[in-house]
């Protein structure tokens, strides 16, 4: 479907109130529902679910050490409106399709609060999953400031689910970050990029099979990752902002159940990367582009101050985007400066611990593999193994383990997360595969490579492309119980290529 781009301005996303606040504590309710909203001026008004009939749901801010409660709530209908695939696990025709629960994505969250895929609940939480917990969440908000994000986690659905709008954004603030002086308030924007596909009603189109050759395939059927056609920012198809000729910062989340994303500005002009996934980098980068894979964040400064009178697009210049898909939106630089621009542009932003690898109690080799199901679909795995085999990663609370992913799956990069800490990337090296395959050893076929330079900080999500190890490090807490690592293509994630863990 081809829509005008540029047309409807930049939503951003309510900022939700507490029920309850004291010193150190606030409780919030969320209720997901189903809704409508406009997504475009040449769209009618599109169904959707999202938390509190919004999309993006409403943004929390909350303070570092601040104990956050919340209760999520559901009330979605009891069917779909995207297609199951009953043949996948925890998805079965037994199983309630308007089931939902909430992760939140970054967040140091106790076991019992983290959106455990099988810990979901219906409507009044009438049916619950098998490890269902608790109605109310707890967030200890332990880490420094950064842009977390929550959204939908269900075991077979995530990827309708958040597809549906089951998304929006989470600040955590601290001191620190108060100290810099950067742009905020409406100089503060946020930017949830997605990539949405539309029925010629204006209705949202996810598709129910694969483009293979279908005889035989279950009906709906799962499919791969795929691009959909059009980009959406905070809920509007390709937005403009009209901005002031001066600094504004940015926090971008890519959010898109799979699609890569490569930005640059048209004009050329550096992004001043403050931060990463999971808090501020020791000190700024300039950079001219930078990808972001499903889940990935990035916290950016331009400064307009030369563009006075001009409109700039921010570009995906990703190598495979579709010729719809490489504007992403439109900036004006049309609003007369209101005063003085006295935030500033700091160079170092705050120390954080860097692990060393001598502090590695374990390496993991963990390969990403593809198998076929037994429909002739592609099945990826997380180290050969399914979701129900029996825990492979246990790991002592709080000791620091390296993890080397060796990605054999000739396609695009996975993006690994994995839940509760927040990891640095070592480095990357490329290996010979089909020795790896025929042999299962190492042998690699070029030096080891540092993470790019908007990779630098911690992360809590990483692109392991094919035919490299991707080395991280973390150290595993600070609390125990059962978390969950996947990949975030999402048509991944809910089809076997994420598995459990445990901190003991
Ligand atoms: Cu953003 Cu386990 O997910
Ligand atoms: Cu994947």
């Amino acid at each position: 479907m081809k829509l005008q781009k540029f047309v409807d301005e930049l939503p951003i996303p309510n900022t939700l109130s507490p029920k309850k606040r004291s010193s150190n504590s606030s409780y919030y309710e969320v209720t997901m529902k189903e809704f409508s909203q406009k997504l475009h001026r040449d769209l009618g008004p599109t169904r959707l679910w999202g938390y509190d009939g919004t999309f993006p749901g409403p943004t929390f801010e909350v303070m570092k050490n601040e104990t956050v409660f919340v209760k999520w709530m559901n009330d979605l209908p009891n069917k779909h409106f995207l297609p199951v695939d009953t043949t996948i696990h925890g998805s079965e025709i037994s199983v309630p399709e308007g089931r939902s629960v909430v992760h939140l994505h970054g967040g140091r969250t106790p076991a019992h609060s983290d959106g455990y895929p099988e810990a979901w609940f219906t409507r009044n939480f009438e049916q619950t999953g098998p490890l269902f917990e608790r109605e109310v969440y707890t967030y200890p908000n332990i880490e420094r400031a950064t842009m977390l994000w929550y959204h939908d986690h269900t075991v077979g659905i995530t990827r309708l689910n958040v597809y549906a709008g089951l998304a929006g954004f989470y600040f955590i603030r601290d001191q620190n970050e108060q100290s810099l002086n950067l742009p905020k308030g409406k100089y503060e924007i946020p930017l949830l990029i997605v990539d949405r596909s539309f029925n010629p009603d204006g209705s949202l189109y996810y598709p129910s099979k694969p483009d293979q050759n279908d005889a035989g395939l279950p009906h709906p059927s799962l499919v791969p990752p795929f691009d959909a056609d059009t980009i959406l920012i905070n809920g509007k198809v390709y937005p403009f902002l009209e901005v002031e000729p001066r600094k504004y910062r940015f926090r971008i989340l890519n959010a898109s159940n799979s699609r890569i994303l490569t930005l640059r500005m048209e004009s050329n002009q550096p992004f001043y990367q403050l931060g990463t996934d999971s808090g501020f980098l020791e000190t700024t980068v300039r950079i001219n582009e930078f990808v972001l894979l499903s889940a990935e964040r990035i916290d950016v400064i331009i400064d307009f101050s030369q563009y006075y009178g001009q409109t700039i697009i921010l570009k995906n210049v990703t190598k495979s985007a579709s010729p719809e898909t490489i504007d992403i939106m439109q900036f004006r630089i049309s609003v007369p400066l209101k005063s003085i621009d006295t935030s500033s542009l700091p160079f170092y932003l705050g120390a954080f611990e860097r692990l060393q690898k001598s502090m590695a109690k374990r390496t993991r080799y963990l390969t990403l593999v593809r198998v076929r199901d037994q429909y002739g679909r592609s099945l990826n795995l997380l180290d050969g193994k399914m979701w129900m085999d029996r825990i492979s990663e246990r790991i002592e609370l709080n000791t620091v383990e390296i993890w080397r992913i060796i990605n054999i799956i000739d396609d695009d990069p996975h993006p690994i997360h994995i839940h509760l800490v927040d990891f640095q990337i070592l480095d990357r090296q490329p290996f010979d595969v089909s020795h790896f395959q025929k042999t299962g050893k190492l042998i690699f076929t070029g030096p080891p490579t540092p993470p790019n330079p908007y990779e630098m900080g911690l992360k809590d999500t990483v692109a392991t492309p094919f035919g490299y190890v991707t080395t991280i490090i973390a150290r595993f807490g600070p609390f125990t119980g059962r978390y969950v690592w996947h990949c975030h293509m999402l048509e991944h994630e809910d089809y076997e290529m994420m598995r459990p863990f445990d901190i003991f």
